[in-house]
């Protein structure tokens, strides 16, 4: 996600503006811009890094004006550096735009927009659409408002735009669609335009949250009117807002992990955005379709991570063994690097780091790189070293993750091994039509489901609340809810310092099952499918040993619920697609249980977002 600020009226728009994307940097920050309407003219700034960095590019510019729009970029759609910073515009310089969200079709409209001459700058999805409404605008000869609305007709997927334009110098035009716009109303007949209520709430608490297909029209003369996207007229409904600024950057979450775990429905939608269609029937990753086949036909693939990240590949090998039956072996990368691996050129060594800069995957990678090997990546953070440095690879458009556990990233990672799984399934004739389609249709309702999940948060409170004082806690299950329950105790030991262990549930018998004692809490992932029997004996054998069992349950069973201490009920899906589910309640459970011991949720003790050094 990135960061669109905008301002409109009889002060001086750049210091609001400024000050408006550091207040949303959090949003990201791989590149800021800001562009100035003054005169009739449009003065463009922008620069790769944070916004610092703009900052100081502009000190000796004149940035003086009544109208600027600015943006702070979390890359999508190519690398970050200056060329594709926004704002953007148009080639005949008319237009100029910010956006935050995912042109899905934008490589379509490029090619018919470079059918008729025009030559693009960046790789960016927002640049085409710029050059859509201006070719609109002086093609049509409609005014801006009508031609933005004529492109937003052809254009598939998310936005929230800030749009001006030189030849109509007294007004900006916003726009959304699936990504957030916020418009403060100002008290001398100006306007704030932002993301989200950080940027405004020190000037006005007067708001109106743009819905979907609205379109308004900001004009220093005329104020605010508001069109749906068919240009019906609407009155805005203006709100109050209440929140204060610290708690609007974490959207009023206390914590930004809290933010992220509840952003999981849509990172995994937007994750989603453009691979896969059920009702259709396909499944596309973009990234990496050139080497479907090359992976299909290796001797391995070799996964290496991380952390959390390292949790997802062993998700995925169960994924790619059962569903593929693509042989995966699964690698700390810390250890392979210095273990003198035996690795060829028929190998595939697929890294998947949320950062993308961690040092020991990059190290694991340059090794397999050295040796012939195909690398390919699964990042979070467009542009990384690891990302940069692989064959191919898939971005798992997560947005920005701030909150040092992981959270929605690994979602999202587990997300993108499930569609490459299920597009090598379906390659490899291991998917007849009926199980690609139903696969597929279980994976749409995912969202759904994790929003089902987090609606209980409040029950899952309350049992955090029973287990927040455990010296110690086991983590059980079988299958891909394996690595599930190792992510879980992840989870727990890195936020409440807490000691976890995740083990198979069958391997408690060979050691573990000697710590288990009253105050002993076990959280098992037990749901419905192959090893679920198995699964319920290995609850009774803690039982009969005192222990306390949290139980990770479908929706609706009443074996587990009759000899669990606690159960969580979760919605039933594809046995393939538990991980995505089963996992949500274990990340709310350690996150309460780590703020009710008084933990530093966001940045643990100890631990850093990204490990840049051995
Ligand atoms: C997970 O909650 C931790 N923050 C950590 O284990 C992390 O997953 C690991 O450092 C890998 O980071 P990466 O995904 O950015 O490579």
């Amino acid at each position: 996600m990135c960061g669109i600020v905008a301002y409109i009226g009889e002060k001086q728009a750049y210091p609001i503006v400024l000050n408006g994307l550091k207040r949303l940097e959090y949003r990201g920050y791989d590149s800021a811009g800001v562009a100035v309407l003054k005169n009739g003219n449009i003065n463009t700034y922008k620069k790769e890094g944070k916004v610092s960095n703009l900052e100081d590019f502009v000190k000796d510019k004149d940035i003086t004006g009544g109208i600027a729009i600015g943006h702070t970029r979390w890359a999508t759609h190519g690398p970050p550096n200056d060329v594709n910073a926004h704002p953007h515009t148009s080639e005949n310089g008319n237009v100029t735009l910010v956006h935050n969200g995912i042109i899905e079709n934008y490589d379509s409209i490029r090619k018919e927009l470079e059918s008729k001459g025009y030559t693009f700058k960046s790789d960016t999805d927002t640049e085409v659409l710029c050059y859509l409404i201006s070719d609109i605008k002086t093609n049509t000869g409609v005014k801006l408002g009508k031609a933005i609305r004529l492109a937003l007709q052809q254009v598939v997927g998310a936005y929230a735009i800030v749009v001006m334009c030189e030849d109509e110098p007294h007004k900006i035009i916003v726009a959304r669609k699936s990504s957030p716009l916020v418009v403060g109303i100002g008290k001398e007949n100006d306007f704030y335009v932002a993301s989200d209520a950080t940027p405004i709430v020190e000037y006005t608490k007067q708001v109106v949250y743009l819905n979907d297909d609205e379109i308004a029209v900001l004009n220093k003369e005329k104020g605010m009117k508001l069109y749906n996207i068919d240009e019906v007229q609407k009155e805005p409904y203006v709100e109050e807002l209440e929140l204060h600024l610290e708690a609007l950057e974490k959207g009023g979450y206390e914590h930004f992990m809290l933010k992220e775990i509840h952003e999981q429905p849509t990172s995994i939608q937007d994750c989603f955005r453009g691979r896969l269609n059920a009702k259709e029937g396909w499944v596309s990753l973009g990234g990496i379709k050139y080497y479907l086949n090359r992976i299909m036909n290796a001797d391995r693939v070799v996964m290496v991570a991380c952390g959390t990240s390292w949790h997802a590949c062993l998700v995925g090998e169960y994924l790619f063994e059962d569903l593929a039956r693509i042989n995966v072996e699964v690698e700390y990368a810390s250890e392979f690097r210095y273990r003198n691996p035996i690795i060829n050129e028929n190998d595939i060594v697929l890294a998947i780091s949320q950062s993308g800069e961690t040092a020991d995957t990059l190290a694991a990678l340059e090794l397999a790189k050295s040796r012939g090997a195909t690398i390919l990546g699964i990042c979070n953070v467009v542009g990384s070293s690891i990302s940069r440095l692989t064959d191919a690879g898939s971005y798992t458009h997560a947005g920005p993750e701030i909150g040092v556990a992981s959270t929605k990233a690994f979602t999202a990672q587990v997300t993108v091994l499930t569609i490459m799984a299920i597009s090598l399934a379906r390659r490899k004739g291991k998917l007849n039509e009926a199980k690609f389609r139903s696969i597929l249709s279980s994976l749409e309702a995912i969202p759904k489901k994790v929003q089902a999940v987090l609606d209980k948060t409040e029950k899952i409170k309350k049992i955090a609340e029973k287990y927040k004082d455990a010296a110690n806690a086991l983590y059980l299950g079988r299958g891909s809810s394996f690595p599930v329950a190792l992510e879980g105790a992840l989870k727990l030991k890195e936020i409440s310092y807490i000691h976890a262990e995740g083990y198979p549930a069958a391997e408690m018998k060979h050691g573990p099952i000697a710590l288990i004692d009253e105050e002993m809490p076990v959280f098992v992932i037990a749901t419905k499918g192959t090893s679920y029997e198995k699964v319920v004996s290995n609850i009774q054998e803690v039982k009969a040993r005192k222990g306390k069992i949290v139980a990770i349950v479908t929706d609706g069973d009443e074996q587990v619920k009759a000899i669990a201490d606690d159960i969580i009920e979760i919605p039933e899906t594809n046995e393939h697609l538990v991980p995505l589910i089963a996992t949500i309640p274990l990340q709310i459970l350690s996150y309460y249980i780590a703020v009710m011991r008084g933990c530093n949720v966001d940045q643990p003790r100890n631990l850093a977002k990204s490990v840049t050094v051995e």
